[in-house]
């Protein structure tokens, strides 16, 4: 499923609006039984070392937040968490978002090729990446954390944004991203990891 821009943002924060309005008590399983199942893909303690799944410790709150939702509702849908996160209530969202925002953000293990990432960093100035993942490159609200992030993961992503083929999306990143080359997004995707 496709949404418009302005559908896809309405609903993300209609969404947001339904889980901040109050959290039903948690039922099912507890929040450390739920974050064995994550550690299972995204690595002990939300630090990936699988290949293309991307790391969560560290990342906003309100990031994660947001995505478990648009998974659960379908709008981003991840063949691989289909049912994981098919059951969570609201609670299970924010104790999710809360536990990963809080923890020491990861830093992948794949090497940084050096002139890859120098020549990120010049294309990251010019497309000012830092001012909406800010200069650390930690991420902010609803804006991901890229510093540490695994580098097969951001090359995948932004190369679905660019070509509008990952569902659910915010559109600021195709609109960033658009007319580059995909040795230009490995160059950002080293520079940023490396951050
Ligand atoms: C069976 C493997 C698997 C399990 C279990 C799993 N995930 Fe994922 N998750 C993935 C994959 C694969 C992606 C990336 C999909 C893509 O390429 O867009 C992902 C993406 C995410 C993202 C988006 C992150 C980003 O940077 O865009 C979040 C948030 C997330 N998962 C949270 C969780 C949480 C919380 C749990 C546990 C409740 C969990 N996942 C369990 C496989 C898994
Ligand atoms: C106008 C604000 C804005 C700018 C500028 C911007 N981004 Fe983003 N970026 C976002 C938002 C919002 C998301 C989350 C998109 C979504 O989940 O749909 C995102 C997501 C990403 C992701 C996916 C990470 C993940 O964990 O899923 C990567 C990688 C990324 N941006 C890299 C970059 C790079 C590199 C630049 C500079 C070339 C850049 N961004 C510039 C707003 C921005």
């Amino acid at each position: 499923m496709r949404l418009g821009r302005m559908e896809n943002r309405l609903r993300a924060f209609a969404l947001a609006a339904v889980v901040w309005s109050g959290a039903a008590a948690a039922q099912g399983p507890s929040l450390s039984e739920r974050l064995e199942t994550c550690a299972a893909c995204h690595g002990a303690r939300g630090a990936s070392d699988m290949e293309k799944i991307p790391s969560l410790a560290g990342q906003p709150e309100f990031f994660v937040m947001n995505q478990l939702i648009l998974m659960r509702e379908g709008v981003r849908p991840i063949e691989a968490m289909r049912d994981v996160v098919k059951d969570l209530k609201d609670a299970d969202v924010l104790a999710l978002a809360a536990h990963f925002a809080k923890a020491q953000p990861a830093r992948t293990a794949e090497p940084v090729d050096a002139a890859r990432a120098a020549a990120g960093a010049s294309l990251a100035e010019k497309l000012r990446c830092a001012s909406c993942h800010l200069p650390t490159y930690g991420g902010q609200e609803q804006i991901p954390r890229l510093a540490g992030q695994r580098i097969d993961y951001m090359i995948d992503a932004m190369k679905a944004f660019r070509d509008n083929t990952r569902s659910g999306a915010d559109t600021q990143m195709a609109a960033v991203l658009f007319g580059l080359t995909d040795a230009q997004i490995e160059a950002l995707a080293h520079h940023a990891s490396s951050r």
